[in-house]
């Protein structure tokens, strides 16, 4: 056992992990954050995607003692209110989910990319940015179009904030 200390979504935790533990089961069955879903155990569905230190990560391919000492964020911490997250919305506004098994993965890896390169955003570098996450039911051009609209929308929001 390990003992690690790491900020989850705000806040500090402090617990006791099994040396071989999985993030994405500490996230899910220590914390019970269980947004962060496991389509695969193969690293290749990004269901389980989630950031760390500011970087997406396959939470299925990283031991939660390796995130002793990092900020992570989850779902579950995306929208600090009560309101959905801007990408959140823009994927109920474009139908970009059916059964939302992989939308977790796709909302965390679609706010990284927003973050980093902003409105200028292109359809060919959404669809390379979800080359990671497997989505088994809606065909992928809602969710591009909804990221592609966030984008605009998260745009106008920071500017607004200058
Ligand atoms: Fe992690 Fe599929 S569960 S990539
Ligand atoms: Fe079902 Fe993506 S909405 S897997």
């Amino acid at each position: 056992m390990s003992s690690i200390e790491l900020r989850i979504n705000g806040k500090d935790v402090r617990r006791s992990v099994e040396d071989h533990q999985l993030l994405v089961s500490f996230l899910r069955e220590d914390l019970g954050l269980t947004g962060t879903h496991v389509g695969c155990d193969t690293s290749q569905c990004g269901a389980c995607v989630v950031s760390v230190d500011g970087a997406t990560v396959k939470s299925c391919t990283m031991l939660a003692v390796q995130a002793h000492g990092c900020s992570v964020a989850t779902i579950e911490g995306v929208s600090q209110t009560t309101s959905l997250h801007a990408v959140q919305e823009a994927f109920q506004r474009h139908h970009a989910l059916q059964c939302g098994y992989c939308t977790a993965g796709l909302v965390i890896t679609a706010i990284d990319l927003i973050e980093r390169v902003g409105s200028q955003l292109t359809r060919d570098q959404v669809a390379h940015a979800l080359k990671g996450n497997l989505c088994r039911c809606t065909g992928y051009q809602n969710i591009i179009n909804a990221i592609l609209d966030a984008a605009g929308h998260l745009d106008v929001a920071a500017q607004a904030a200058e």
